[in-house]
């Protein structure tokens, strides 16, 4: 039986570190085990130009604490119909910005200036091709008349498909797949392609958070779907296959905007998603794959070196970890896999 096991210091490929107070808190649950982090730009105003990114990434350092200060922020813009080529090329070749975030208009938290009409950004999409820079999307259609479970679905068939048809070059994460579509689409298609996933959605279906009372806790977007999905994501994420990553989708809210009549979308897993993600790989008997979904995959993706240095696991007596993250906006819910974990990062 594996009782420790030594993995390069992890990355995580989709954060959401948001400012102030929050990111104050919540940022060392991540700078704490992972090297590197995708940083998500939907603040209030989102993160659209270099320059916004520059000073956000600022801000992130000046917020990281002493003894965690090799956390790297990989920045990314929030895309716009009014966003600028040239400024994308610029942040891009000047190194602060890694990605370009795509979230259709009204698709989740403070997604309002998201995409509307995508022959609009058609431009930058070129432009992004031709430097090799990646676009990450969240891939759910807002049409109201379309079911929430099915809008990771029609997305990939109405608008994913199509961008990558039109600019065969791009490079494209789907971001935080949810679906055994998903997992098929990416099974098909080889070249320019990734998939993050979260480790949530390695861990709940819809059932968990429906069931026997609604958990504000596991209510996120794309919400978790049924079963059979959920199965899909873990075989995908265990098998070893270089277009997975992990993305946590870390998302925090404070408990009384989640625990609300109209709660915020979003879970916050960054405190012991190592210690679920090594339950979930060792349940299907792929302890030895966490390392490339955790650690190798995604700086492949992104055409980065993997981090120098490495972290340890140890598996012993169920670990201990906070169930609620304090900070000057309120608390935050940590995840709650709703089983114990075993396995702890040593140090
Ligand atoms: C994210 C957030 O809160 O910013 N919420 C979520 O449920 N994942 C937004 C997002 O990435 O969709
Ligand atoms: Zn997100």
């Amino acid at each position: 039986m594996t009782e420790s096991l030594i993995l390069r210091r992890p990355d995580d490929w989709h954060l959401h570190l948001r400012d102030g107070a929050l990111l104050k808190a919540i940022l060392p649950e991540t700078a704490r085990h992972f090297g590197r982090a995708i940083i998500m730009p939907n603040l209030v105003p989102p993160v659209v130009t270099g320059a916004d990114a520059a000073a956000y990434r600022a801000r992130i350092l000046a917020a990281c604490p002493p003894e965690m200060d090799s956390f790297k922020p990989l920045m990314t813009l929030y895309l716009t119909e009014d966003t600028d080529p040239d400024d994308v090329a610029d942040a891009h070749a000047k190194g602060i910005v890694t990605a370009v975030k795509l979230y259709p208009a009204g698709a989740t938290t403070n997604s309002a200036s998201g995409v509307r009409d995508f022959d609009k950004v058609r431009p930058v999409l070129e432009r992004m091709a031709e430097i090799g820079m990646p676009l990450c999307v969240h891939g759910e259609v807002t049409d109201s008349d379309i079911d929430i479970f099915d809008r990771e679905a029609v997305f990939i068939e109405r608008v994913l498909d199509p961008i990558r048809r039109a600019t065969p070059g791009l490079r494209v994460v789907m971001e935080h797949i949810t679906t055994s579509d998903a997992v098929a689409y990416v099974a098909e298609n080889e070249k320019n392609l990734g998939a993050t996933i979260t480790t949530h959605h390695l861990i709940i279906n819809r059932n968990h958070m429906l069931v026997g009372g609604i958990k504000p806790h596991y209510y996120c977007l794309p919400v978790a779907k049924r079963e059979s999905h959920r199965e899909a994501l873990v075989k995908a994420a265990t098998s070893g296959d270089h277009r997975y990553f992990l993305g946590t989708d870390s998302a925090p809210h404070s408990d009384p905007n989640k625990e609300s009549a109209c709660g915020c979308a979003g879970v916050f897993s960054a405190t012991n998603t190592i210690s679920c993600l090594a339950e979930v790989f060792e349940a299907a008997d792929a302890l030895p794959r966490l390392e490339a979904f955790a650690s190798l995959n995604g700086p492949a993706f992104y055409g980065l070196p993997p981090n120098a240095d490495t972290i340890t696991l140890r598996k012993g007596a169920p670990v201990s970890y906070p169930d609620k993250i304090a900070s000057g906006e309120g608390p935050v819910t940590v995840f709650d896999p709703g089983f114990d974990l075993h396995w702890y990062v040593e140090g």
